[in-house]
């Protein structure tokens, strides 16, 4: 299916019969679109963009297999300025489709054309109304199997959205583009936030797939000595984090990563995990990343150290946290999530 996304998406560009001089590759999930886009346009200056990092660590493996230069952009306004094609893959959400057609309306060469790709059963009416906001002419392209794209050109460039801000629980969460739950506070956060106070004195906690930071809030008002690091996969998330440490107080009390899991935090420096872990990657339902949070957990915990997990009351974790971290017991529960308190056992 990546494929069948690329190739609607190429389809498309070989449709309107543009040659740019940058294009900006957003999203890609597996380096096929960036491939044939430097196959097609091989003088053109090719830019990655991806909000996860393990799908940019996938295009940049790609791109060096194939010997290309790519530049890799931080930034989606740095990313997008003066490019002539955008090639994305469609976003789950529309916050993060705002957010992505702004930044190519407004940094982009005039005449850029957006072309966003996804499986047609994500893509919804919505989305022809954000993409209007930002682009004169919006249409459908032809579906391709199960894939069709958005195109969009004549950008009005408009200002930078601002991000939505909520009151939520006696916290003030900053939500940026696709960032989870956005600026709410997802149920089963919330259980496990309730728990607060009784997580254990620690002198290093961390807060692991933060999405807005909320958890690393909370830890940051329990305890004024504890170091607290709150880290994210995604740019969105890292970005809201930020945000929401600062309108909170807390922003020099926490340190914001993007990384993977806990890759790379070192071997039994940590006494407290909270973490709310993820049951998708991409759109498709998956516990592989939730499963290897709990193995390295068991890996970065100080003997005696805990983690607190909050997952959905039906997902077969238990096992595992008992083989990875050690001790497990069930501290609350509703109908639809459970909270759990894993201690790290003595080697
Ligand atoms: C269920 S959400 C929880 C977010 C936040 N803690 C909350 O409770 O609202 C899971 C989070 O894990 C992040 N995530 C997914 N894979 C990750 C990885 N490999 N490393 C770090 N974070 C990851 C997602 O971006 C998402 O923000």
């Amino acid at each position: 299916m990546a494929d069948q996304v690329s190739r609607v998406i190429m389809a498309e560009a070989d449709r309107i019969g543009i040659d740019p001089g940058t294009v900006v590759v957003i999203d890609d999930q597996d380096g096929s679109l960036l491939l044939a886009a430097a196959e097609r346009w091989p003088e053109a200056e090719l830019r990655l963009h991806c909000d996860a990092l393990d799908e940019e660590q996938t295009c940049r493996a790609a791109a060096d297999r194939a010997g290309l230069r790519v530049t890799a952009a931080d930034d989606l306004g740095l990313a997008t300025t003066g490019a002539g094609l955008a090639l994305a893959r469609l976003p789950k959400g529309l916050d993060a489709l705002e957010l992505l057609a702004g930044a190519v309306a407004r940094a982009s060469d005039p005449e850029v054309v957006l072309i966003a790709g996804g499986r047609v059963k994500h893509l919804n009416r919505s989305m022809n109304g954000v993409l209007e906001r930002h682009f004169g002419e919006v249409r459908g392209s032809l579906g391709l199997g199960k894939a069709r794209a958005l195109v969009g050109a004549r950008a009005r460039p408009g200002p930078e959205p601002q991000p939505r801000r909520a009151a939520v629980d006696g916290l003030e969460v900053v939500a940026y583009g696709g960032v989870f739950a956005g600026a709410s506070l997802d149920a089963g956060t919330r259980l496990l936030l309730a728990q607060a106070p009784r997580f254990p004195a620690a002198e290093s906690a961390i807060d692991l797939g933060c999405g807005t930071g909320l958890l690393a809030v909370a830890l940051a008002r329990l305890d004024a000595a504890t170091k607290i690091t709150a880290i994210d996969h995604s740019r969105a998330a890292v970005r809201s984090a930020v945000a929401t440490a600062a309108a909170n107080g807390a922003a020099d009390r926490i340190d914001v990563r993007r990384g993977d899991g806990l890759v790379e935090v070192a071997d039994e420096s940590v006494d407290l995990i909270v973490c709310n872990p993820p049951f998708h990657r991409g759109t498709a339902k998956d516990s592989s990343t939730a499963l290897t949070m709990i193995t390295d957990a068991g890996r970065v915990l100080r003997p005696g150290g805990e983690l607190w997990l909050v997952y959905n009351t039906h997902l077969p974790y238990r096992s595992a946290l008992r083989r990875s971290v050690g001790p497990t017991e069930v501290i609350t529960q509703d109908r639809d999530y459970l909270v759990t308190r894993s201690v790290k056992a003595n080697p």
